[in-house]
């Protein structure tokens, strides 16, 4: 493949990686385990990878992250488009400061081999939809590790995977261009039609909602909308450098005025992780926004930018309310006060596994403060105003409202004095051979959950880079682009329907573009609690079943679910002309138990070059079960022109 010699003909002569060579020592058992445990995760996270010298994921395919080897209770042997691309955004940061190899694995050939593999997966029909032509399949969660869909069921589209997928190939073209400022050509001709499916796809699908990284809520989450902006703006600033054209990146704008509208919690002081959320019982204080802000870092940005700033004063106050939301909660933590740091999880109300601190959440809360304290100190002076003031008091108790030019290495200290703590309290609860689990048990500090988590190791690497002053490239955080904010907010997107084609220079397969078109299905049906419907049905991305619980993979919506219309619905592209068999399905989370309807269902989608979405409504015909809903009219069955 051509783009397989790209890194390799350019390589230049590595400078020596800095890292660990900078910083006093403060304590120099911290230091020890800084220096210990960052090789073992840097080879932690390559061992993770399908392909890699001395993996210890053998049935991985070459170039696939897995999350975790824990093939059970729980099982993590897949592929997950988010948790991958932050390891390889990861890796390939690695290399731009200057590791070449770890152990026997070159960082070049392992982002060669990341980009095959996620060319492949573009083209992969799977339960979220296809490539062809509407780049739904894009939005699908995780595959399994040989890079083949998962039919289960499960929290999907998650929206967040395609945008940072876009950053991370960005940036390994950033590391290319570092070698040779020449090689616009070979990039645009390679890596821009990868790129630019995944900015098509967040052109197209930024205003609808999807599940979060946690794959709970579906909803638009703070950390996928901030991920959206980024890329987009990324793409602009790409696609000029490529003398290449991105219109869906004109999306940008209208991204920035959602995120500056709609999620700041004036009452609470805290960003909201979710909005137009299906869990409503939630606070919202949740680790998302401190990831969307750690991945929106620009060293070069104000503490203003648009995207907000690790330095951000509505950042550092969630930052403050999140983190102390667990000081009480985890018996671990022992009540401590600020400026203890303490063991912190994903969101005070989360149950999975009763609850825990996690790794990637209690490093996280470090990596945020390290990048704020950078960002202060480059600038030479920190704002403390009153969103950030109860933040600012619990680490330097003098501290006032007013901008502090004096002082400022006072107030660094402290941040990242304080940032050591939760470093600090990862060192205490690493087991001896610095294995890092998901989770650490909120009683005893035993490591849970799922063993060897790759992003777990993604997430110490990135803190101590961050630490030792390492800091990735400028994206643009303070370009114009970025900080374009639409006046006036509006529902939009950019219809890329027909735009998506298989990333064939990279790897990709030609699929072959079968006719396919859309069906919108839709169920009136008043749910119990904790009820949830599906779909099932006789094509592919209906499970291909009519009666197996194990295929039961399309998840309804509730997005327009009202009392007066008690609507589920779900759109699918489908084989153009194929009539298809389907039915609904009950899933009962309490006990687990599916009800499938008693009558088999019949849809006619449009034939091929007729162009039309079949629309249908039916009212669900459980067994022992009756609709108790209000009736609502029957419209006729609608026909829009489509495509193909
Ligand atoms: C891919 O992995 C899944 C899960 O282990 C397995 O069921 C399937 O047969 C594999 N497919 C191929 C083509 O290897
Ligand atoms: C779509 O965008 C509009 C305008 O910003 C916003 O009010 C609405 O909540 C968004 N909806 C979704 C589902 O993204
Ligand atoms: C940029 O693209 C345009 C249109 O494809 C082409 O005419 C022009 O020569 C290109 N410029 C450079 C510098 O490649
Ligand atoms: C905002 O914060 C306040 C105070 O914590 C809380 O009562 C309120 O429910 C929050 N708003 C939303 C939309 O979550
Ligand atoms: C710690 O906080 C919890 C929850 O507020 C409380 O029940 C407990 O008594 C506190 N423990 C101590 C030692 O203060
Ligand atoms: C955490 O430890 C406690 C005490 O040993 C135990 O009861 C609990 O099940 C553990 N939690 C998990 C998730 O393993
Ligand atoms: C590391 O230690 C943990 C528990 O302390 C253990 O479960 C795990 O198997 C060990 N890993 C290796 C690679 O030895
Ligand atoms: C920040 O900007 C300066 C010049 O303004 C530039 O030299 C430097 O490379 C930029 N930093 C990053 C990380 O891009
Ligand atoms: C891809 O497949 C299509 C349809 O089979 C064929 O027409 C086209 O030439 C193929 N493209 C390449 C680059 O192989
Ligand atoms: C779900 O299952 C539980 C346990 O069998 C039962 O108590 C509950 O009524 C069921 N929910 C609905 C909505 O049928
Ligand atoms: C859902 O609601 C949106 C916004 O009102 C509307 O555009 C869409 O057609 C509705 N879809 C269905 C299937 O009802
Ligand atoms: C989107 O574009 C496709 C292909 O051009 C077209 O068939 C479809 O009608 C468009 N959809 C909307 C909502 O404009």
């Amino acid at each position: 493949m051509v783009f397989k010699a790209i890194l390799a003909a350019l390589a230049v002569v590595a400078s020596a990686h800095p890292v660990l060579e900078n910083r006093q020592s403060q304590s120099q058992s911290l230091e020890e385990y800084i220096a210990r445990q960052f090789n073992i995760s840097l080879e932690g996270a390559i061992r993770n990878i399908g392909g890699a010298n001395n993996n210890i994921v053998e049935a991985a395919g070459e170039g696939f992250v897995v999350a975790s080897p824990s093939t059970e209770a729980p099982n993590y042997f897949f592929t997950w488009t988010r948790d991958s691309a932050l390891t390889e955004l990861m890796l390939i940061d690695e290399l731009i400061f200057g590791t070449e190899s770890v152990g026997n694995n070159s960082l070049q050939v392992l982002a060669e081999q990341y980009t095959t593999a996620q060319a492949q997966l573009q083209t992969v029909t799977n339960p979220s939809g296809a490539l062809w032509p509407a780049g739904q399949g894009l939005g699908e969660p995780k595959f399994y590790s040989n890079g083949t869909r998962f039919n289960g069921a499960w929290g999907r589209p998650q929206n967040d995977g395609p945008a940072l997928r876009a950053s991370t190939f960005m940036e390994i073209a950033e590391a290319i261009f570092q070698r040779n400022p020449n090689a616009a050509t070979i990039v645009g001709n390679v890596y821009w039609p990868l790129i630019y499916n995944d900015l098509l796809y967040v052109g197209q699908y930024w205003n609808t909602t999807s599940y979060d990284l946690w794959e709970e809520v579906n909803g638009n989450s703070f950390f996928t909308t901030t991920a959206q902006h980024r890329a987009l703006v990324q793409g602009s600033i790409w696609a000029e450098r490529l003398n290449r054209t991105c219109e869906p990146c004109q999306q940008a704008p209208q991204i920035a005025c959602f995120l500056a509208n709609n999620f700041w919690n004036e009452t609470g002081g805290y960003i909201l992780a979710n909005i137009n959320a299906n869990q409503v019982t939630r606070s919202q204080i949740n680790a998302d926004p401190i990831l969307a802000a750690m991945h929106a870092f620009d060293i070069n940005a104000t503490c203003d930018a648009a995207a907000l700033q690790p330095c951000n004063s509505r950042i550092l106050s969630s930052h403050k309310i999140w983190v102390d939301s667990f000081r009480d909660l985890y018996p671990i933590n022992d009540n401590a006060t600020a400026p203890a740091a303490v063991l912190v999880g994903r969101y005070s109300e989360d149950v999975y596994y009763n609850g825990n601190p996690w790794y990637i959440t209690t490093l996280a809360a470090a990596e945020l403060l390290y990048d704020a304290a950078a960002q202060f100190s480059k600038q030479g002076s920190v704002t403390i105003d009153e969103t950030s003031l109860p933040f600012w008091q619990d680490i330097y108790p003098d501290a006032q409202e007013g901008t502090v030019t004096e002082s400022v290495d006072s107030l660094v200290t402290a941040m990242t004095d304080y940032a050591d703590g939760f470093v600090s309290l990862v060192q205490q609860y690493t087991p001896p051979n610095g294995t890092l689990n998901e989770q650490i048990n909120k009683t005893t500090g035993e490591p849970v959950s799922a063993i060897a988590l790759t992003w777990s190791y993604a997430a110490f690497v990135t803190a101590i880079e961050r630490r030792e002053g390492n800091f990735p490239p400028s994206w643009g955080a303070n370009s114009p682009t970025a900080n374009n904010v639409a006046n006036m907010c509006m529902s939009s997107s950019y219809n890329a329907t027909t735009q998506y084609s298989p990333a064939l220079a990279a790897g990709a397969m030609n699929v072959t573009e079968e006719c396919e078109s859309e069906v919108i299905f839709q169920l009136l049906w008043v749910t119990g609690s904790g009820e949830n419907t599906y779909l099932v049905g006789n094509t592919s991305i209906l499970g291909n079943t009519l009666e197996d619980t194990d295929n039961v993979i399309q998840v309804m919506r509730t997005n327009n679910y009202t009392d007066p219309e008690p609507k589920w619905f779900v759109p699918a592209w489908v084989p153009a002309g194929v009539p298809i068999e389907y039915k609904y399905v009950l899933l009962n989370s309490t006990d687990n138990s599916y009800t499938f309807e008693n009558v088999t269902r019949y849809a006619y989608p449009a034939s091929c070059g007729n162009n039309t979405v079949v629309t249908t409504l039916d009212t669900g015909s459980f067994p022992g079960r009756s609709y108790d809903g209000p009736l609502v009219e029957q419209p006729d069955v609608r026909s829009e022109v489509h495509f193909r």
